[in-house]
């Protein structure tokens, strides 16, 4: 081993923190455990069998070409197929506009590749996806957090922090959402706070990444139109993904974003992976082609549908009064307030010893706030476990409360 391994090791690589999720992933690998802390979608909800005769259809059918590079933007097919979904809702884009990237967790680190230097500024909600957090402060973003109320980001506390920052001479380099059915919150904004948002954009010259993985698993509600389209002005970029609409082991995503912007995140892709697994997308267009996709999502929306209502159900009758939570229209997750005392570290491995298990909320508080916050996944547990799990959540959170304590 050289000598100073550490020095050796370039700024980006010393900026990388382990994620603090993965770490408490670890602690939930016993099978006893009846864990809500990872975000993974329900396996009943891949569509297995549907896949065994696509791929061997197309390996007939086409040989070693789905074997073969292809260009770094993505198979071309595919790009068009995802262009037609938005096409569709009236969005305007082209070929331009769509690059396949490998996950959207790569769509948000090419983001960070091309935007950020050391010290650079990008706004998030608080909370916020600690995935994304995390990949702009890898090139050395200074995050600066933005309080949410039940719409989003506060754009009334994002303008503050605009002009703060304009007074110090700073300009961020881009606002980080996640508008609907956000991770880790599960809430969505309504189509008022986008426009105020892309307002405020445009008045401080910003651009927006919008992240987008859950927007298609809306179980009620209205569909809210994307910020991408809400704005037609160039400023925001869109981030998307197969992940939790299809299977998050085809590590398929794609960037719609400006000409402009696209045309960077090719050359930085380039330089990471040449270009997303052939076999993946071919295998997307035949899944996509087949019209399976609209049917198999639709089961997916009615299995969390029916696992949110359980949860929800199960809060109402055994939380006490005053511990909140969101209630969301669709996603994966929902997230718990605490009475103000309380740690959720603390109460996370007294229920670790209970067996059941969740992510603490702090984790996606870039400012290491919301220590008596927490994230429920509902997608991949099934209703018994979920029934147990809630019940000894709450009876592990009633024993936390102060004699005499009301709410
Ligand atoms: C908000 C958000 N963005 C991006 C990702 C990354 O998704 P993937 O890389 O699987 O597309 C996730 C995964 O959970 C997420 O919650």
């Amino acid at each position: 081993m050289i000598s100073d391994l550490k020095g050796t090791f370039s700024q980006i690589s010393n900026n990388n923190k382990r994620s603090a999720i993965r770490e408490i992933l670890k602690l939930t690998q016993n099978p006893e455990i009846i864990s809500f802390a990872g975000g993974l979608p329900a396996p009943e909800s891949f569509p297995v069998d549907a896949l065994d005769k696509i791929v061997s259809d197309m390996l007939c059918e086409e040989g070693a070409a789905v074997l073969q590079y292809d260009a770094t933007e993505g198979v071309t097919e595919l790009r068009e197929l995802l262009l037609k979904k938005y096409q569709d809702e009236g969005i305007q884009c082209s070929l331009d506009n769509m690059i396949i990237t490998t996950g959207s967790q790569q769509g948000l680190d090419l983001v960070g590749k091309i935007f950020v230097n050391q010290g650079d500024v990008v706004i998030c909600g608080l909370p916020s996806y600690l995935g994304g957090i995390g990949a702009f402060q890898a090139y050395g973003a200074t995050m600066a957090g933005v309080p949410m109320d039940e719409q989003g980001m506060s754009a009334e506390l994002l303008e503050t922090k605009l002009e703060e920052l304009k007074q110090q001479g700073i300009k961020p380099k881009f606002i980080y959402v996640i508008p609907d059915f956000q991770n880790p919150t599960g809430i969505t904004m309504p189509e008022s706070r986008r426009l105020e948002i892309i307002a405020l954009a445009h008045k401080y010259d910003v651009l927006i990444v919008e992240d987008c993985p859950y927007r298609e698993v809306r179980f009620e509600g209205k569909p809210q139109r994307m910020m991408y389209e809400l704005d037609n002005n160039d400023h925001v970029i869109t981030l998307g993904t197969f992940s939790k609409i299809f299977a998050p082991g085809f590590r398929i995503g794609w960037v719609l974003g400006p000409k402009d912007v696209n045309e960077k995140i090719v050359i930085a892709k380039q330089s990471a992976d040449l270009c997303t697994p052939t076999f993946v997308q071919k295998i997307a267009i035949g899944y996509m082609k087949s019209g399976l996709f609209e049917t198999n999502l639709q089961k997916t929306i009615d299995l969390y549908h029916q696992r949110r209502d359980v949860m929800l159900a199960e809060m109402d009758k055994h939380m006490p009064d005053c511990v909140k939570w969101t209630r969301p229209e669709g996603g994966m997750f929902l997230f718990i307030t605490l009475p103000e005392h309380m740690d959720a570290l603390d109460l996370f491995h007294k229920a670790i010893e209970k067996k059941v298990a969740f992510v603490t909320g702090n984790v996606f508080y870039c400012d290491g706030s919301g220590t008596n916050t927490i994230r429920l996944n509902f997608s991949y547990v099934n209703n018994e476990k979920a029934i147990a799990g809630i019940q000894r959540l709450a009876d592990i959170i009633k024993a936390e409360m102060l004699v005499g304590e009301t709410c």
